[in-house]
């Protein structure tokens, strides 16, 4: 899908243009973000995602940052790694699927509580597609929960992302949402980089119907 014409041209460039399946071959048992930052953060979806729910952690890897007493009836995870997928211990299942080439998802209409994007948006190259398609696969009154600190991998991310500095981020992310259709859209600063990684994230909510 063309991305809408409010954005500059080539602000979807990567400096790497090589393929991202390349990139993310080797497997990587690393976490992206601090203890304190995947602290708030499993704490933020303590509180927003529904015991029992059916969740979708899309570019997601050996980790989900969910809160691990909290049973969910079905966690569908995404990435780019198998090694990575199968070694995280809170999917049910999960599907490979690079979203620069094919945006769509393989899932039905309405079938998530909630849709989680952790330290990943910063790579997509049709962001507003891809986030179309989880308004799509969310149930009415479902929950998009985007979140982001300030490192990347430099060579991947988009150059709009580069050239923002956190609250560009949090405005770009919030327009994202806007433009892909959510009805209500929240950002909060869970952490504030003092002393811990900064931990934001942008929520959006598909409307009741
Ligand atoms: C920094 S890791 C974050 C992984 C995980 N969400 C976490 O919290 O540790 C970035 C992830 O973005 C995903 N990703 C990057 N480029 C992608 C692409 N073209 N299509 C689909 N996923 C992609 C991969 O799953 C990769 O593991």
């Amino acid at each position: 899908m063309p991305q809408p014409s409010d954005f500059p041209a080539n602000a979807f460039r990567k400096w790497d243009v090589t393929d991202d399946a390349l990139f993310y071959e080797q497997p990587r048992f690393v976490t992206h973000i601090d203890d304190a930052a995947i602290a708030a953060l499993t704490d933020l979806y303590r509180e927003m995602l529904p015991a029992g729910g059916v969740i979708l952690d899309l570019m997601s890897s050996w980790v989900s940052h969910l809160p691990p007493e909290v049973s969910y009836t079905e966690v569908v995870g995404h990435g780019m790694n198998t090694a990575e997928l199968a070694a995280n211990p809170g999917l049910n299942r999960y599907f490979i699927q690079d979203l620069n080439k094919t945006p769509k998802l393989p899932l039905a209409d309405d079938a998530m509580d909630a849709v989680l994007i952790c330290v990943s948006i910063q790579y997509l190259e049709q962001p507003i597609a891809v986030l179309s398609e989880a308004a799509r696969v969310l149930k009415p009154g479902g929950c998009v929960i985007v979140s982001f600190s300030n490192r990347c991998f430099p060579t991947k991310a988009v150059a709009i992302w580069q050239a923002l500095d956190d609250a560009g981020h949090v405005d770009l992310v919030s327009h994202y949402l806007t433009r892909a259709g959510f009805d209500r859209i929240e950002a909060k600063v869970l952490r504030d980089g003092s002393v811990s990684d900064p931990m934001f994230v942008v929520m959006g909510w598909t409307a009741d119907r």
